[in-house]
């Protein structure tokens, strides 16, 4: 089964933690949080105390990913606040895989990110420090934005590269993702797909979190 992962960054704030609780009872078994400091990305989003603070209002994995330069600086204080795991782009620092073992020497999963105009055969020197790749399919920022078919062919070579090494990495896409489109990535290896939008957006937020996931699952490409 794909897992899905709502980003909050599509949330009506001042009702956090009720709509957390039904991305649960939709049956979403991660929570994406967007992390953004308006230098790596031209948007600012919230930092570590407000996902601490809904970190009391369920267990469903915490897949935090950070749009900001130079991550190191702040990974004690996204674990502390209870991430499973912290993605980290790599085009945000030069000492990228110092910064992954560090996140894994806390306990936690470990991703690396690349945005859509980059080459995703830079991923295979991270295989064997990461647990998860995230492709942007859009350029990160905003929610809301169109998916860019580029993310296709990178979500194919990435699977290709984790199937190579043998390492058990899984693949998340995430950017302008719904029921409509979720084959296009499932198809060619995505099984975590995150979606903003297309969930918080929703007038049924189970029911476009069950679309999600028949869609995804029935196109998914590979044996899970
Ligand atoms: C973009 C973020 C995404 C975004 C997804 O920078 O990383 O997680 O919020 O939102 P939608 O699904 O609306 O594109
Ligand atoms: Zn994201």
């Amino acid at each position: 089964m794909i897992k899905i992962a709502p980003s909050i960054l599509s949330a009506d704030f001042s009702k956090l933690g009720e709509q957390i609780t039904q991305t649960k009872e939709a049956g979403a078994e991660y929570i994406h949080i967007d992390v953004m400091d308006g230098i790596f990305v031209p948007n600012i989003s919230f930092g570590a105390p407000v996902y601490k603070c809904i970190r009391k209002t369920t267990d469903q994995f915490f897949d935090v990913h950070l749009m900001i330069v130079d991550p190191m600086r702040y990974i004690d204080d996204f674990v502390k606040a209870g991430a499973d795991g912290i993605t980290i782009h790599h085009e945000a620092c030069d000492n990228q895989i110092e910064t992954l073992e560090y996140i894994r020497s806390k306990g936690i999963k470990a991703a690396i990110s690349v945005k859509p105009k980059t080459d995703p055969h830079v991923l295979k020197a991270y295989l064997p420090y990461i647990d998860m790749i995230l492709i942007m399919s859009v350029e990160p920022g905003f929610g809301g934005q169109s998916f860019i078919p580029s993310a296709i062919e990178s979500t194919r070579i990435a699977k290709k590269l984790v199937d190579e090494s043998g390492y058990g990495i899984d693949i998340e896409v995430d950017g302008g993702l719904s029921a409509k489109n979720v084959d296009l990535v499932t198809s060619v290896g995505a099984n975590v797909i995150v979606a903003g939008s297309a969930i918080f957006g929703a007038p049924d937020m189970k029911k476009a979190v069950s679309e999600i996931r028949e869609n995804g699952d029935k196109t998914y490409c590979c044996k899970l």
